[in-house]
Order: structure tokens, then C-alpha cells, then sequence
């Protein structure tokens, strides 16, 4: 039997707590712009639900008034879902880990809101978790291939490219990160140059499947293990000027190859500093995660790193989702890290 506070520590309130031999955990996301749940029963996924709202598309980009909207009209109708797909009775949820930060926060709020509300109703602890970490920590879903400590983490997403050290659960240390864009950013932006809808990086990705990447585009000089993609977007600009002044269909006419080109330079850039992460740190386990690492020319160069250990992750815990809230929410119901009623959403959060 343990005793954990669900409230801050200036409240009074404790519940009894006893970890289950099973526990059953529900995950929550709403950092960005999907409104996510999951339910992972002994380690292993039961379902795993995303609403990935669509509202932004024809505005190019994540209106966060929108998304904070759109999240209060899913979230119930998601983890309702989210229960019904697992088999689980609400009465059997044991722990509610939610992402606390960062995102945006108005959606952060909502999930943040929701979760607090439904762990007080069942009286069973809030699981605080940090999205980033998430993002490396769903490797460790029990029905997967599992990497062990320490391992070199490359997070790669709309809002972050990190290279980190995990050393534990808990022990993360960014070790590079980008000065600027984020590389997922830097899909989106340069997509929408060449006229994709938002989210671009996905049809970058397929459309570059049909090209060649025969558009020498330069790759940043960064220091260290940092990187920087707005010297990037900024030459794509410039090629995409001076080639319409001499075609005007030229994106309509060189579309895949565009693409190969774009993907094939942000995917370099990517390796290169992975490439001196292990040199630096002797380390050759590799575990990607975040919503680039569903593309496809990362996975491949990866993939033939034949003396690296790479864990890349199935597609459905690649872009934002609730699995990987759950799983590292796991971790701390493990060690009864229990959050608090009164803790706020961060819209900033280290890792
Ligand atoms: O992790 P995520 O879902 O949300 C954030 O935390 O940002 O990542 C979303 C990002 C978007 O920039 C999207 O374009 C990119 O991941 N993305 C991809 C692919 N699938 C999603 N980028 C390149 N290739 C893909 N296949
Ligand atoms: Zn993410």
C-alpha cells in the first residue's frame, strides 16, 4: 500500500494508492494539433487513438485557438474510443499519465484539464509526462524490440531536432539541438513553397520516392553536434525564384525531384551529425522518434548502418500519439512519480 498527493503540496488531500501487478494506464496527448489516448495494459499497447485535426490545413500551418478548440470537441469521443478499442471499463484505469509540456498551451490545457478531472473522479494518481521524452521512451512498449541504457536519442519533430544522451528514464541530456527550425519545421515550410498542403513532410516523403535528388542544395556549417535548416529553406527560396523566372511550371514540372532533393539534403544533414553524436560519444545505439521518423530516406540511411544498433519505431508511434504518453508514463507509476492537481501545463519544458 502506498500514499501518493495528487494535490500540490500546499493542498492536504492524499489518497491510498496501491500499485496494480497489471497496471492499466491512460495516456494523453494534446501538445500540438492531435488529440490522442491510449490505453497500455502491463507495459503493452490496447489501443491507441489520434484525432488529428484537419482545420489547420487551409491556413498552412497550426492555429493554436483552433487546435485548443478542436481538442475540447475530441477528447472525450477519443479516450472514450480509446477505452472501448483496449476493452478496459473506465474502473479498471489505474493511473492517468497526460502530457504536461511542451506544446502549445492552450492544447496542453485540455488534456491537462481532462486528465485531472478523470483521475480525481476514479481517485487514481496523474502521471506527469514530458512529450520529448516520450518520444525516445515509447521504444520501451513491451512489444517491440527494447534498447538499453544508454543509448544516443535523435528526436525529430515539427517543433524539435535534438541529439540526446539517455542514460536512464530520466537521465536526458541534450547533447545538440537546432539553432533554429526544427527539422520537421523545415519539410513543412519548404512544402508549402512548393505549394503542399500542411503537414508537407509526409507527401515530401512520398513524392520524393518518384524523384531523383539531382538539386545540389548546400548544407549548413554548424558547430558541434547543432543544427541549423534556415540557411536551408532560405537557398530552396532562391533556387525556386531564379528556375520560375526561366519555367513558370517549373515546381509543377519537377515536383518529385524537388522533393528527392529536399529530403535527401535534410536527411544528410541529419546523418552527419548522428555520424559524430557516436564518434564523440562511443555510443552506437541509436533510437530515433518524433514525427520526422516516420520518413522514409531516414529510415533507409539508418537502416544501412550496419554497425550501428538502430531502433526505429513502428509508424503509429512516430508522429504525435498517446502510446508513447502512456509507456513513459509507466516508468514513473513504476517508481510512484505521481503528479500534482495543481501543477500547469508548460508550454516550455527541458527535458
Ligand atoms: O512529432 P510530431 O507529430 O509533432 C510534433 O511534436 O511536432 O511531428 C510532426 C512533424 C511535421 O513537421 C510533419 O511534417 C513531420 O513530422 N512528418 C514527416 C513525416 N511524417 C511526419 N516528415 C518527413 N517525412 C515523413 N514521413
Ligand atoms: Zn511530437
Amino acid at each position: 500500500m502506498r500514499y501518493a498527493s495528487v494535490f500540490g503540496s500546499n493542498q492536504c488531500v492524499n489518497f491510498v494508492h496501491q500499485t496494480r501487478i497489471m497496471p492499466v494506464i491512460l495516456g494523453i496527448e494534446s501538445s500540438c494539433d492531435d488529440t490522442a489516448a491510449a490505453v497500455l495494459v502491463d507495459g503493452h499497447i490496447k489501443s491507441n487513438i489520434i484525432s488529428s485535426q484537419k482545420v489547420h490545413k487551409q491556413y498552412g500551418g497550426v492555429v493554436p485557438e483552433l487546435a485548443a478548440r478542436a481538442h475540447l470537441q475530441n477528447i472525450i469521443p477519443v479516450v472514450d474510443l480509446a477505452l472501448r478499442t483496449a476493452n478496459i471499463d473506465k474502473k479498471e484505469v489505474n493511473a492517468v499519465a497526460y502530457t504536461l509540456g511542451p506544446g502549445l498551451v492552450g492544447s496542453l490545457l485540455v488534456g491537462n484539464s481532462f486528465a485531472k478531472s478523470f483521475a480525481l473522479s476514479l481517485d487514481v494518481p496523474l502521471i506527469e509526462v514530458n512529450h520529448m521524452q516520450a518520444h525516445l521512451l515509447v521504444h520501451f512498449e513491451k512489444s517491440i524490440p527494447n534498447p538499453s541504457f544508454p543509448f544516443l536519442g535523435l528526436t525529430v519533430s515539427g517543433g524539435h531536432t535534438q541529439l540526446v544522451l539517455v542514460s536512464s528514464p530520466n537521465q536526458m541530456e541534450v547533447i545538440g539541438q537546432t539553432l533554429d527550425d526544427a527539422v520537421g519545421e523545415a519539410f513543412d515550410k519548404v512544402g508549402k513553397m512548393i505549394g503542399l498542403p500542411y503537414p508537407a513532410g509526409p507527401l515530401i516523403d512520398k513524392y520524393a520516392q518518384n524523384g531523383k535528388a539531382n538539386i545540389p542544395f548546400p548544407t549548413p556549417r554548424v558547430s558541434a553536434l547543432d543544427f541549423s535548416f534556415s540557411g536551408f529553406k532560405t537557398s530552396v527560396l532562391y533556387h525556386l525564384r531564379k528556375q520560375q523566372q526561366l519555367d513558370e511550371h517549373y515546381i509543377q514540372n519537377h515536383r518529385d525531384d524537388l522533393c528527392a532533393s529536399v529530403q535527401h539534403t535534410l536527411i544528410n544533414i541529419l546523418m552527419e551529425k548522428l555520424e559524430k553524436a557516436v564518434n564523440k560519444t562511443g555510443i552506437k545505439k541509436i533510437v530515433i522518434g518524433g514525427g520526422v521518423s516516420a520518413n522514409t530516406g531516414l529510415r533507409q540511411a539508418l537502416s544501412k548502418k550496419m554497425d550501428w544498433n538502430v531502433f526505429i519505431p513502428p509508424l503509429a508511434f512516430t508522429t504525435d500519439n498517446a502510446a508513447m504518453i502512456a509507456v513513459a508514463g509507466y516508468f514513473k507509476y513504476q517508481n510512484n512519480t505521481f503528479g500534482a492537481l495543481d501543477r500547469q501545463a508548460q508550454s516550455r519544458m527541458p527535458l
